[in-house]
């Protein structure tokens, strides 16, 4: 059994790769990668088709050595939200974004940030840095890559009560 897990954001060309990316890394570090499928999409079909933005690129191999560049933008669907076990939102305004699409919901909306470390970070947006420079993309490169350990304990955790 995968768990099927679907990273959004607004244009899936700089926060979802990124996400994506780091995802699959922390899977791959923990001997987990044959255990999860994971996409990434945008709420907006503005960048369907384009790789990931430069600023994201860089900063994966930069600082994680992680290869995103075979990524390419799709929009995420109403059947992605019955499809997917886990759909992660890198924002508020993604989360309301997802909750408008008409169709049977199932799987659980979650926000990234409520898996921060430390509580004061919970419940916020990871800052879009499209159009901004290279410390912009550091900061959702730092964010994603602190978070993620938690939401896969969590993923696994829930796992185990099944
Ligand atoms: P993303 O960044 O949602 O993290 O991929 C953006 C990409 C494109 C736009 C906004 C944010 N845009 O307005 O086209």
């Amino acid at each position: 059994m995968t768990t099927s897990v679907m990273f959004f954001c607004l244009g899936n060309i700089c926060r979802s790769p990124l996400a994506e990316g780091i995802f699959r890394a922390h899977l791959k570090a923990r001997g987990l990668e044959h255990e999860f499928s994971v996409s990434s999409s945008g709420t907006s079909a503005h960048h369907i088709g384009e790789a990931p933005d430069l600023g994201s690129q860089r900063v994966a191999k930069r600082l994680g050595e992680i290869d995103i560049s075979d990524q390419r933008a799709q929009q995420l669907t109403a059947a992605d939200l019955e499809s997917f076990d886990y759909l992660i939102a890198m924002s508020r305004s993604n989360l309301h974004a997802a909750r408008q699409l008409k169709g049977g919901e199932r799987a659980p909306l979650l926000l990234m940030r409520d898996f921060e470390p430390k509580p004061q970070h919970r419940g916020q947006d990871v800052p879009d840095p499209w159009g901004h420079g290279d410390e912009a993309f550091e900061e959702v490169y730092r964010i994603l890559d602190r978070s993620m350990g938690e939401l896969i304990d969590y993923m696994l955790s829930e796992r185990e009560e099944v």
